[in-house]
């Protein structure tokens, strides 16, 4: 979940660590670190916050040297504090470890080296790293050999980059990211390539199960094994380096009004892979498509498309439910994974699973170099450029035109959908942002928040509910208009907001009745509509298009609702609290 970082070159390590880190805080935010070597000493500063708070409180760019490791932590075991944070030394100080991830069997592996006396401090699975690593180390003085037998012995899923006593940097990586960059200033070991763009474009991407060692003489990558393995240099695409708000005042606002374009990209130099997505799903005897969260969301859509327009049953499953259904796959069976990061744990294990039953795989995938693209057959890009806000905007419309080019041409172009009209219909709505400004003032003393839809608006209610949870704290849920009468009504009164996902098309009269029962209980109403009425205390208007575009127009304007009222409330709209962007862990 975290980011974690190291650094050997030619320059002062503790400035390229920090801004390293400032660049990949949205991975994981609680408390941060950085450990350099210099002297024959390792330094650590370490303490809770955000990069800048801990930084200007403890002055981690003080930190002397030209070799050292840094991270951004998003605690899984033990609480958020100062001891908790990363880096973790062996007790004798003679080495210390970054670790993203979870260590399984840290319980096990404790108490064995407290036994050996290995001490330990922190309540976290990462600290028994170090102390593996210096009890393999004081037995065979080699740092080759104590990672190798380290690795075996940890179980769960990780990446994890060391420094030794004599300044040598030690990585692995199993289940978890892990990018070597290559540049003239030296070496940099990230889980992101965010975390060295700014200093080379030139990156190597190890292996699941692969061990990397940077000293004085350069870099060497071994497999679990120790045999050598060797990999060639990648160049990282331009636009990973367009990680600036610019002229926003938050990366959520500005990958909002960033769609009108990122729309029109989606899929860019993938004709082949779309049309391969084609026949692979014409062909299959099942298809199956998941995600999370915001994933799974668009994964629903590409479920009423393919029903609605092409009579085609594709069954959308949550990915962490997978595993609760092993035998859902067959050889006959496609998956089509959706994933911004391509590193969610959840999706990767369902992807597994139905790998492992001989199922196709399938993605679309916003980093292509992730290790969904790496394990699946077919990837389409979303190519919508580094989405920083924890909150998924961007990428959700850029799944959603994904799934639309694809469904149109399985469904033979029975959607009749252009994407640059929908473009020129997403500017007007966000032109309108200072009105939904205002309209997002009410919701400032709400504690709860409704959404309805139906049909293939339904999943956008939960896409709304959602954003609003993420970004606002208010308590907000999706719900189809139709079931109002089965349960929810009952929550109606003059506290209730309920947003209405009201577009002129065949779910229009329905809805309006499901609005009018809601007002008849005194609750207030936010319409969502390209017709006005009566019924709405507020109105939010979006242009008039064709039937099946509305999904993109509808969720533009609850994106900027849910946005504004987070600055109402006070939090943070890019990095909400307790979550974090990539979520590579169970
Ligand atoms: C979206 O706003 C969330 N932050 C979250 O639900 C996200 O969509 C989910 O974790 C899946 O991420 P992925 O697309 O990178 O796999
Ligand atoms: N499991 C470790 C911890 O709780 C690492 C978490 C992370 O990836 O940030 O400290």
């Amino acid at each position: 979940m975290c980011s974690i970082i190291g650094y050997r070159g030619d320059v002062s390590a503790s400035k390229i660590l920090v801004s390293g880190l400032r660049r990949m805080e949205y991975r994981g935010y609680d408390s941060v670190g950085v450990a350099t070597f210099s002297d024959s000493q390792i330094r650590v500063k370490k303490g809770v916050g955000r990069v800048d708070q801990v930084n200007n409180r403890s002055n981690l760019q003080t930190l002397p040297g030209n070799i050292g490791i840094g991270h951004t932590r998003w605690a899984t075991h033990g609480r958020v504090n100062e001891t908790n944070a990363h880096p973790h030394m062996s007790s004798s100080g003679e080495i210390a470890i970054v670790h993203n991830g979870i260590i399984d069997n840290y319980k096990e592996l404790k108490e064995i080296l407290q036994g050996r006396k290995y001490f330990f401090k922190s309540e976290t699975d990462s600290e028994i790293i170090a102390n593996l690593l210096q009890y393999h180390y004081d037995i065979t003085k080699d740092i080759k050999r104590s990672m190798i037998k380290t690795v075996r012995e940890l179980k769960g899923d990780y990446s994890f980059v060391a420094i030794f006593a004599d300044g040598t940097l030690a990585a692995a990586r199993f289940h978890e990211p892990l990018i070597i960059g290559v540049g003239k200033k030296g070496f940099f070991i990230s889980s992101d390539v965010l975390g060295f763009i700014e200093h080379t474009d030139e990156a190597i991407y190890p292996d699941n199960g692969e061990v990397v060692i940077i000293n004085f003489g350069g870099i060497e990558l071994f497999d679990f094994a120790g045999n050598p393995v060797m990999h060639h240099l990648t160049k990282i695409s331009k636009e990973f380096a367009d990680v600036y708000k610019g002229e926003y005042a938050h990366f959520t606002l500005k990958e909002i009004f960033e769609q009108p374009n990122s729309i029109l990209r989606a899929g860019d130099n993938s004709r082949t892979e779309i049309e391969a997505f084609v026949s692979a799903i014409r062909d299959s005897r099942q298809i199956y498509i998941t995600g999370s969260g915001t994933s799974y969301n668009a994964a629903l859509v590409a479920k009423h498309l393919f029903l609605k327009y092409g009579k085609k049953k594709i069954d959308a499953i949550i990915s962490s439910e997978v595993r609760f259904y092993p035998d859902y796959f067959d050889n006959q069976s496609t998956l089509i994974a959706l994933s911004q990061s391509g590193e969610s744990a959840d999706v990767m294990e369902a992807v597994k699973i139905a790998k492992d039953s001989g199922a196709q795989i399938l993605s679309i995938i916003n980093t292509m170099t992730s290790s969904l693209a790496q394990i699946s057959s077919i990837s389409v890009g979303l190519n919508c450029g580094p989405e920083i806000g924890v909150a998924a905007t961007k990428s959700f419309t850029s799944q959603l035109s994904i799934i639309y080019k694809i469904a149109d041409m399985v469904c033979d172009k029975s959607i009749e959908f252009d994407l640059k009209k929908i473009s020129t219909a997403m500017s007007k709505v966000l032109e309108s942002s200072s009105r939904i400004q205002k309209t997002a003032r009410v919701l400032k003393h709400a504690s709860d928040i409704y959404i309805i839809g139906r049909g293939i608006h339904y999943p956008i209610a939960l896409e709304a509910a959602l954003k609003l949870k993420e970004l606002t704290y208010i308590h907000a849920e999706g719900l189809p208009g139709g079931e109002l009468k089965h349960g929810p009504l009952a929550l109606m009164d003059s506290n209730s907001f309920v947003i209405v996902i009201n577009p002129n098309d065949s779910t229009f009269n329905d809805t309006l009745t499901s609005a009018r029962e809601i007002k008849a209980r005194g609750a207030k109403i936010i319409g969502i509509s390209d017709i006005e009425s009566d019924v709405y205390d507020h109105w939010i208007e979006i242009p008039s298009i064709n039937e099946s575009a509305y999904p993109f127009l509808e969720i533009v304007p609850i994106q900027l609702l849910a946005y504004y009222a987070a600055l109402e409330n006070e939090t943070d709209p890019d990095y909400p609290r307790n979550l974090a962007k990539s979520v590579t862990v169970k």
